[in-house]
């Protein structure tokens, strides 16, 4: 009947949505630029260590060609001179020779080329150790020369990134759920007041605009143009609620004028053939006057000039009185009436308007809901609204009927014999329609379930 009131949930907001977007292109531009500065950063910490290691394995391999001495005592020599470096000889058979590090003889085979290790064994390093990177010469007798360089500032070098990756994502991440949340509240209020105006439009306040801010946003141009859209519409509406209105208008005084005519003509000629003419001739005149009167009603309430004399009603007595008052005649129609009204039911409205609304309702089921034995009229509030709900056990109408009876000038086939023009719905709708309410016809099974909201509910 109303459109599904605004989703709350931030997904399904497109700014939202979009700010999430362009928060994951900043998280992956800022794990791009860390891996850069990471790998920049530990190539060039790798080449100093990779230099001082070799460079030291070309000295000791220099030494060890020149004075033809044994390698453990060219590494005590080298060590003698200092240098901060760790050497390791191991004996072909995986003895440990010399050095100031002990890699045992699994670790010294599998040392190959250049190579960094996390200090986890006891290597007799000293504590502040936690990597080494070296280079390991395998002799061709067997013996394995190593040297290692200190490369704990590698690893502090992996937790200083990791740590400042963490706190940047971190800040990314939090502004950019901030700017999301905001963006998606900013949206979701103009939204808001689209969704509210249209809807009050949609309920026949045609002289509702949305609101343009001097930000002059696409919001702005797009309300703009809704707004121009809009007055062209309601330009178009009054025009054809103005012929209606004048047509219905300027018939009924030549229609009263014939009526009065009639009347008198009546009275002068008394044979019985011309009485019977005339009173038919008045019974149609009647007819066509009550017609008119009936479509003017609905372009004044269309017209919605009722609406500043709104009054708060207190609806709960109001239906309470109704059904009473309809008691004695469905009782002696056969058609028993229960009520189910919550007390204390209050809105803004026309109060003469609303009572023809339920009582258009209500005679259609005296003269049209065939063999109907029950009756009920029930009314309760649900959030802003009140539903207003009367139903019959009568002959019913088709489904595929329910929106066409709302139509002005609908009548189904099994209602052609009784009286009644087509307008009483429609009446009825025009009415609901002016207290920002609508009309469904559901069905009763069987029978008619008539709901009939309306805006402004609030319990006194
Ligand atoms: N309770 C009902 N049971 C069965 N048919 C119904 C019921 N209410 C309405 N209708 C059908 O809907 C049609 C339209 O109703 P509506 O009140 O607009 O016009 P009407 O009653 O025929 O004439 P009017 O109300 O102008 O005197 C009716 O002619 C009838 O066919
Ligand atoms: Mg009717």
């Amino acid at each position: 009947m109303w459109p599904d009131a605004p989703s709350r949930l931030l997904l399904k907001n497109s700014g939202f949505r979009l700010a999430l977007r362009s928060l994951a292109l900043s998280l992956a531009g800022a794990i791009l630029v860390f891996a850069i500065i990471h790998h920049a950063a530990e190539t060039a910490w790798r080449g100093q260590l990779n230099d001082a290691v070799t460079a030291a394995l070309r000295d000791i391999l220099g030494d060890i060609q020149r004075n033809q001495l044994p390698v453990p005592q060219n590494v005590n020599a080298t060590l003698a001179e200092g240098g901060g470096l760790f050497f390791a000889d191991i004996g072909k058979d995986g003895q440990w020779e010399a050095g100031n590090f002990r890699p045992g003889p699994a670790l010294a085979a599998r040392w190959n080329g250049l190579q960094t290790f996390r200090v986890r064994a006891r290597l007799a390093l000293p504590p502040r150790v936690q990597a080494v990177r070296g280079i390991a010469h395998h002799f061709a007798d067997g013996e394995t020369l190593i040297i290692a360089a200190d490369a704990t500032a590698l690893l502090s070098l992996n937790k200083v990134i990791a740590r400042s990756f963490l706190a940047v994502f971190s800040i990314i991440m939090a502004l950019g759920l901030l700017n999301g949340f905001l963006a998606a509240r900013a949206a979701q209020r103009r939204v808001d007041g689209f969704a509210t105006t249209l809807r009050d439009i949609m309920h026949g306040d045609l002289a509702r605009r949305i609101e343009v801010t001097p930000a002059a946003d696409e919001f702005d141009r797009l309300a703009a143009g809704m707004n121009a859209m809009l007055q062209r519409l309601q330009e178009l509406m009054d025009n054809l609620r103005q012929v209606t209105a004048d047509i219905s208008h300027d018939l009924r005084s030549p229609l009263a004028r014939l009526r009065e005519h009639l009347e008198r003509s009546r009275a002068k000629y008394q044979a019985p053939a011309l009485q019977e003419v005339f009173a038919e001739a008045l019974a149609q005149t009647d007819q066509a006057l009550d017609i008119f009167a009936a479509m003017l009603r609905i372009a004044e309430v269309e017209a919605g000039s009722r609406r500043s004399h709104f009054t708060e009603i207190a609806l709960s007595p109001m239906l309470t009185m109704l059904a009473e008052s309809y008691e004695p005649s469905f009782t002696s129609a056969g058609i028993s009436i229960e009520t189910h009204i919550a007390p204390d039911l209050a809105m803004r409205g026309d109060q003469e308007l609303l009572a023809q609304l339920f009582t258009n309702v209500l005679d259609n089921i005296f003269l049209h809901a065939a063999d109907a034995s029950a009756a009920s009229i029930s009314a309760q509030a649900l959030g802003q609204k009140i539903f207003v709900t009367i139903t019959d056990n009568g002959s019913g109408i088709l489904s595929e009927e329910s929106t066409r009876v709302l139509q002005r000038f609908v009548r189904l086939d099994a209602s052609r014999q009784r009286p009644g023009y087509g307008l009483g719905l429609p009446l009825a709708r025009a009415i609901a329609a002016l207290h920002s309410g609508d009309i469904v016809i559901k069905d009763n099974a069987p029978g008619v379930k008539v709901i009939i909201g309306l805006a402004g509910g609030m319990p006194i």
